[in-house]
């Protein structure tokens, strides 16, 4: 079945273009993001991964470890990586999973058989420091991913995991968030000594509690 949210994700080893990895190794006691994409060599990927390589400082900040795989093995991965830096202005600065034997794919459920059965989809698995999926998105090979958006989920994931509070509507870092319905209006005044508006009794809100 295919991973759900709340699942502990699946370890694994495997090749990468900084030597072989164990995941959870890798992943320490912090965040991460796994993400495939379809093919070496291709377009959107080519502009995904330079992107992604300009964004390293921004999850190293969120304390969120980057990884990146395809069916493509390690060599091709390297070579590519030239590509990129030449067309994209950016040295891929993270390490990428050279996935030949599809074994990575299979176990988080990448490739989408009726999309294409050799290549994986774009895959996106943000992953807590507890193991567990928080997120997942999937894009076809023909869109190239928002990584700003994976970001600012991030962002709202950290808060929510610190705070009980969630993130409305197009919220972003520095807007006011939701305090947890869970809470009572005498319990939110001690957590929040900035206080809060209530619009409906459900629907609270307060300046971000980490500004
Ligand atoms: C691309 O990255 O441009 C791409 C890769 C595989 C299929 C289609 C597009």
């Amino acid at each position: 079945m295919a991973l759900q949210l709340g699942d502990l994700v699946p370890d694994f080893t495997a090749e990468t273009t900084e030597g072989k990895i164990s995941f959870y190794e890798f992943l320490g006691d912090g965040w991460g993001v796994l993400f495939s994409h379809p093919k070496d060599f291709t377009p959107v990927c080519t502009t995904e991964l330079g992107r992604v390589a300009k964004l390293k400082g921004e999850f190293d900040k969120r304390n969120t470890k980057v990884i990146g795989l395809s069916v493509d093995p390690v060599e091709n991965h390297e070579k590519w990586a030239q590509d990129i830096e030449e067309t994209q202005g950016a040295r891929v600065n993270f390490p990428m999973i050279g996935d030949a034997d599809r074994s990575v794919a299979d176990l988080y459920g990448m490739i989408h058989p009726n999309a294409n059965d050799t290549q994986t989809v774009r895959s996106v698995f943000v992953i807590g420091p507890d193991k567990k999926l928080k997120l997942t998105i999937t894009y076809p090979a023909s869109t190239g991913r928002n990584f700003d958006e994976i970001l600012r989920v991030i962002d709202s994931l950290q808060l929510t995991a610190d705070y009980m509070v969630s993130t409305p509507v197009d919220w972003k870092d520095g807007d006011d968030v939701i305090v947890a319905p869970a809470l009572s209006d005498e319990q939110a005044r001690e957590r929040f000594p900035k206080g809060f508006v209530t619009q409906k009794p459900y629907l609270r809100l307060t300046p971000q509690p980490n500004r």
